[in-house]
């Protein structure tokens, strides 16, 4: 159910709550600034988009906001809905998906190749079970609650499986898979561990159109199902325009247009931005349709 379908009439006005909060946030490599101060807010129950040329610092976003990186200056907030505040940025890296529920998925895809589709499932709720476990090796072999746990995990792991459509190839090797699978499965990876907050770095590169629209469908279902916030970074303008609640536009690390996918379309800022692309057969056909406007101005 999307958020406005949720809305009773009654006195209280339906109010945004913010899951990630994003407050200056600057990564300088160097001399080179690859985010310059930027601030915006995803809420949860919703699909951010994060769109920009290459090179924009999308990716290094997520590299702040996962603990790959420790950001230069600024903020990272993760209003958990049931744990509480997170100070992402102060965070070991390692920590940030089980605690602050924090799950993405890699531009380059990571996978245990060698291990099976099944597996890659079970290991990505290693923190789970270690937890479970007491961190003893009696634990591991013997007590009941590191079996419960266990079977959790295989059922969450059989359930993703299902939902990415892949339980006929749960015992095949990760690198086996098609490519579009992979894609799929590194979702459902991250969705183990029932993130409160999914990265998800351009899940459509690589797909055909019929994969795209189911992507676009699963997405649409883990949102609405399990209620939970997504950060998407994506070039693919019609899975943007399609899902997303809500788009921030970086360009040259600097946050040029926020907004909802009608306000962005239309922004002058944005279709400068692509303006430097080769080319522009992804934009939504409103914003090519002024690039060519602007072009026959010139
Ligand atoms: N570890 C790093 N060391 C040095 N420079 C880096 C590092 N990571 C990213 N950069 C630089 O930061 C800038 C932003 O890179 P980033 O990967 O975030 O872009 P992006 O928007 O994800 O681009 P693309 O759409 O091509 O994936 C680029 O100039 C990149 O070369
Ligand atoms: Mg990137």
């Amino acid at each position: 159910m999307s958020p406005s379908s949720q809305m009773q009439p009654g006195p209280e006005p339906a109010v945004k709550k913010s899951l990630l909060v994003v407050e200056h946030l600057t990564m300088r490599f160097g001399g080179l600034i690859a985010i310059n101060d930027i601030s915006f807010v995803a809420a949860d129950r919703e699909i951010t988009a994060i769109i920009g040329p290459n090179g924009a610092g999308k990716t290094t976003v997520f590299n702040c906001l996962t603990g790959f990186y420790e950001p230069t200056i600024g903020r990272l907030t993760l209003n958990h809905p049931q744990r509480g505040r997170f100070m992402l940025e102060r965070m070991e890296g390692h920590l940030i998906p089980a605690q602050a529920g924090v799950a993405r998925t890699f531009q380059n895809i990571r996978l245990f190749g060698a291990m099976s589709v099944l597996e890659n499932l079970i290991v990505a709720q290693h923190n789970t079970l270690m937890r479970a476990s007491g961190f003893s090796f009696a634990g591991l072999i013997g007590l009941p609650r590191y079996s419960r746990a266990e079977a959790r995990a295989v059922e969450r792991a059989r359930y993703w499986l299902d939902r990415v459509n892949l339980t006929a190839r749960a015992d095949d090797p990760a690198a086996s898979l098609p490519y579009g699978d992979q894609r799929r499965l590194e979702i459902a990876r991250a969705m183990c561990i029932e993130p409160a907050l999914l990265c998800l770095d351009e899940p459509a590169a690589g797909l055909n159109p019929r994969e795209s629209a189911d992507l676009n469908r699963l997405l649409l279902d883990i949102r609405n199902e399990h209620g939970i916030g997504l950060l998407l970074i994506e070039h693919d303008m019609t899975v943007v325009m399609g899902i997303s609640d809500h788009i921030v536009v970086l360009d040259y690390g600097r946050l040029i247009a926020d907004g909802t996918p009608e306000e962005i379309r239309s922004n002058p800022a944005v279709v400068r931005a692509y303006l430097g692309e080769e080319e522009d057969e992804d934009l939504p056909e409103e914003v090519a349709h002024d690039i060519d406007v602007k072009r026959e101005d010139d």
